[in-house]
């Protein structure tokens, strides 16, 4: 049974990260088991909170996980501050964390015409720099993405078609 931890990258009710999280995590059959991390529950970073349970947690299921797929707005031409603190959790001992040989998979959201393609590109770079393994495969990038979401679901179906495409062959590749 694959297991595959998603990790939204933005917190609010109407996020169309999450909305695409939930269409990704439904358009997958069985012998996948999707779980969605919360990194809204993760402390700032901060060494001496290593013990905290929701860092452990957080680590364990990175570490179960033999696939990380990051669903991520843009903020400021980069990975969300929220995105990044929950990597930097789980990237001690550097090089050696529970990223390096990971998995990972990316798609990125924004409200632009963009897609979140800067973000993409900084966090392919990040986790180069934890030796995790980013699929490669055509950027999936989900423009105008809040314009999008009504009720909570993600109405663009071909963007949902491509990313799925893409998301079964990176669990093949698993
Ligand atoms: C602090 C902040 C910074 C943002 N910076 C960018 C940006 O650099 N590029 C972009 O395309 N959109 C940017 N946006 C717009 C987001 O792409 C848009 O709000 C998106 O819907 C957020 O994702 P969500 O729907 O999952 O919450 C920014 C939004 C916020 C709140």
């Amino acid at each position: 049974m694959t297991q595959l931890l998603f990790i939204p990258g933005s917190l609010r009710e109407a996020s169309s990260s999450r909305a695409t999280v939930r269409a990704l995590v439904s358009r997958l059959e069985a012998g996948v088991t999707c779980q969605v991390a919360d990194p809204g529950l993760l402390p700032h970073y901060n060494a001496d909170l290593d013990k905290d349970p929701a860092v452990e947690r957080f680590l364990a299921d990175v570490a179960a996980a033999d696939g990380v797929v990051f669903v991520t707005p843009e903020y400021n031409y980069s990975v969300p501050g929220l995105l990044k603190n929950a990597i930097d959790w789980a990237s001690r001992p550097a090089y050696n964390s529970v990223f390096k040989d990971k998995p990972c998979f990316i798609v990125s959201v924004s409200g632009g015409a963009l897609g979140g393609v800067r973000a993409q590109a900084h966090l392919k770079y990040i986790l180069n720099g934890m030796l995790a393994r980013p699929f490669t495969c055509q950027e999936i990038v989900i423009p105008q993405a809040n314009a999008k979401v009504a009720d909570g679901h993600l109405a663009d179906e071909a963007i949902l078609d491509f990313a799925e495409l893409n998301l079964k062959a990176f669990i093949a590749s698993l």
